[in-house]
């Protein structure tokens, strides 16, 4: 895939941090909508909740319990004597406990042990629950990408919509499996604990929200400022990162070119902006960190400076100031925690956002679960374009198609020619209902293309383009792409008829052979022939053979050809080529020029009709006999 660097800058962007979105009404309601995907596996994700509640409530009384126990240590300072709220200790029965060191270390250990269960429980359930309604709203968005029409497609950098997808399912799944958690937990946590802090002493948890929120304040701001910042080194560095991707794809040409000097200092370039960038943002990164160090521990010397006096003064026990203290640093903790749980809970409703438009838009209406043909859908192979013009969504004011009209009769042969850019392989979209026309229409045998279902239709024809993508599998899944749950005679058949049994066989594991990006690479000529296989195996009652052999060279070319032949035989079947020598027994030859039709006829009448049928033909030859 190469990709303009233009391009990449913003979809590098989009990987490592996500969209932003505000946080409104609107998008938060977006989001819920999403929710529903939690539906089916509500009663654990319930359950997860509350462990998330208790384990919260849980690890509040570690310090309470810390505390008690250096009270135990302390002399005088035994059983109950609490600073604040005597009467409180008395309503909790808590008065009569005796708090030595010995029972507080059990106490603490009996709450890490039902700590350990429901923190476990928790990352348990949630981590199955968002694994799961993830898994199901992938399966809706890939469904609905597929179901998406063509234009949908060639309007869209395919690479950047599967990048961009799976990184929105991942952020959505962490706010599911992680960010909510973590917010519920600091909800809980800022609660409990600031109760506690002002049930322990009011008059020093005023002190110390007189001190705290100043610099939570002060600190989110400046680490907004910051991540701003960095964002700018993360763009740079994925320009950079383009770059290194570009000069590996397109390695030959970079060493054909001998331009590894160039990419070099390219990409030294593009590494020493990324640089600059950083250094500058160290000045504010040091200033932030020394601020924060400096702030902190002076708020916490300046809290502990306050409660030693109130020691002093007798209104306060050491071990009440030491759970103080350690529940001023959850609160304070949970605080600096929301700050980046803000920014992600924006990040998940844009990426929300973006899934939501995918599954809110209307695809074509092809089936997503196995049909069969309907009898009164079946094809005979009589094809009729009546006068169709036609022009792309995405460039309305260009007329691709004028004026086509043009018959091909079961079973005969129609081969499209014409120079490049006249409008071929847009006929062929149009057969194959990737689009439809914007005037005229296409009937097939008697019946307008319109009254078929999408399925139906292109569940009858087979389309063998010039480039043949294997997908990743083996050869014979390959084949069986064109008729599912083929048996291995049959997938065997086809090969033969497409001259790609010998080589398959040749194979060490035959038609167990993995192909595809991570398989063996196959020659643009035995590629081919497995794409004729699988069309072969589909046995269509009309064929599209586009530029299918314009690739190859003589010798694949002629195995190719006689492949192609017992293909076509039978059934109606349109094939679009470039070299005319191999459509010179064609039924019907179309010439297309321009999107309209030159003339059609066969090869004789063309011959004689002297114009641009003609013309190509006498330039190949010229061309050809040069040449061989
Ligand atoms: N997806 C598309 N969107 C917009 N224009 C297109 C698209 N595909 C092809 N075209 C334009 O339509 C014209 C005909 O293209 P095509 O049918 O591929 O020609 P041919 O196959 O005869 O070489 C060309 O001018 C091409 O630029
Ligand atoms: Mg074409």
């Amino acid at each position: 895939m190469a990709r303009g660097r233009g391009n990449f800058n913003s979809n590098g962007k989009q990987k490592d941090e996500g969209e932003k979105v505000k946080i409104s009404k609107e998008s938060l309601k977006q989001a819920l909508v999403l929710f529903t995907y939690l539906k089916p596996y509500r009663t654990k994700f319930i359950l997860s909740m509350v462990f998330i509640a208790l384990s919260a409530f849980t690890t509040s009384l570690f310090p309470f319990f810390l505390g008690k126990m250096i009270d135990a240590a302390s002399p005088g300072g035994s059983a109950g004597m609490m600073g604040g709220a005597p009467s409180m200790i008395e309503g909790l029965g808590l008065k009569e406990v005796k708090w030595t060191l010995n029972f507080t270390l059990i106490l603490i250990f009996v709450q890490l042990s039902f700590q350990t269960i429901f923190s476990f429980m928790r990352v348990y359930l949630l981590t199955e629950v968002g694994e799961k309604s993830l898994a199901d709203m992938r399966k809706d968005v890939y469904s609905k990408l597929l179901s998406m029409p063509m234009s949908y497609f060639t309007e869209k950098r395919v690479g950047e919509l599967s990048n961009r997808i799976s990184s929105d399912l991942s952020q959505i799944q962490d706010a599911i499996s992680f960010t909510l958690a973590e917010f519920l937990r600091g909800i809980f946590t800022l609660v409990i604990g600031l109760g506690f802090i002002f049930w322990i002493s009011t008059k020093l948890a005023l002190v110390m929200l007189a001190v705290v929120p100043v610099i939570a304040v002060l600190a989110v701001v400046f680490g907004m400022r910051i991540r701003k910042m960095a964002r700018k080194a993360q763009d740079q560095l994925a320009e950079s990162g383009t770059i290194v991707q570009e000069t590996f794809q397109g390695i030959s040409i970079v060493k054909a070119f001998t331009s590894e000097v160039y990419e070099i200092s390219r990409y030294v370039k593009s590494v020493y902006a990324v640089v600059d960038t950083a250094i500058a943002n160290a000045r504010y990164r040091g200033a932030f960190i020394s601020f924060m160090i400096f702030s902190v521990f002076g708020a916490i010397a300046f809290v502990m400076w306050y409660g030693a006096n109130m020691i002093q003064t007798g209104e306060l026990t050491m071990g009440s100031l030491t759970m103080f203290v350690i529940f001023s640093m959850f609160v304070g903790g949970t605080f600096a925690g929301f700050a980046d749980m803000f920014s992600q809970l924006q990040k998940t409703l844009g990426a929300t956002q973006s899934v939501r438009e995918i599954l809110r838009t209307e695809g074509e209406p092809v089936e997503l679960t196995p049909i069969a043909i309907e009898s009164q859908y079946v094809l005979k192979g009589n094809v009729t374009f009546k006068q169709v013009a036609f022009s792309y969504p995405s460039r309305n004011d260009v007329s691709v198609l004028k004026d086509i009209t043009l018959t091909a009769n079961n079973g005969e042969q129609i081969a499209l020619v014409g120079p490049s850019g006249a409008g071929k392989s847009t006929i062929a979209g149009l057969l194959l209902k990737f689009y439809e026309p914007t005037s005229g229409s296409i009937w097939f045998d008697d019946k307008n293309s319109t009254t078929f279902p999408l399925t139906q239709l292109r569940k009858q024809m087979a389309f063998v383009p010039q480039d043949v993508i294997l997908f990743g599998g083996t050869i014979s899944e390959n084949i069986a792409y064109g008729k599912l749950g083929a048996t291995a005679e049959e997938i065997a058949d086809a090969a033969r008829k497409a001259n790609a049994h010998d080589f398959i066989s040749k194979f060490p594991e035959g038609y167990e052979t993995i192909v595809g990006e991570r398989g063996i690479k196959l020659s643009g000529g035995q590629r081919q022939r497995i794409a004729i296989a699988r069309a072969i195996l589909k046995d269509p009652a009309i064929l599209i053979l586009d530029e299918a052999t314009s690739s190859l060279d003589s010798e694949s070319e002629q195995l190719v050809q006689e492949a192609l032949d017992n293909l076509m035989k039978n059934r109606t079947s349109f094939v679009i080529a470039h070299r005319l020598s191999t459509i010179r027994n064609a039924h019907k030859i179309v010439v297309i020029d321009k999107g309209t039709v030159a003339e059609q006829g066969s090869h004789e009448q063309l011959m004689a009709n002297n114009g641009l049928y003609r013309k190509l033909n006498d330039m190949q030859f010229e061309f050809g006999s040069v040449v061989k």
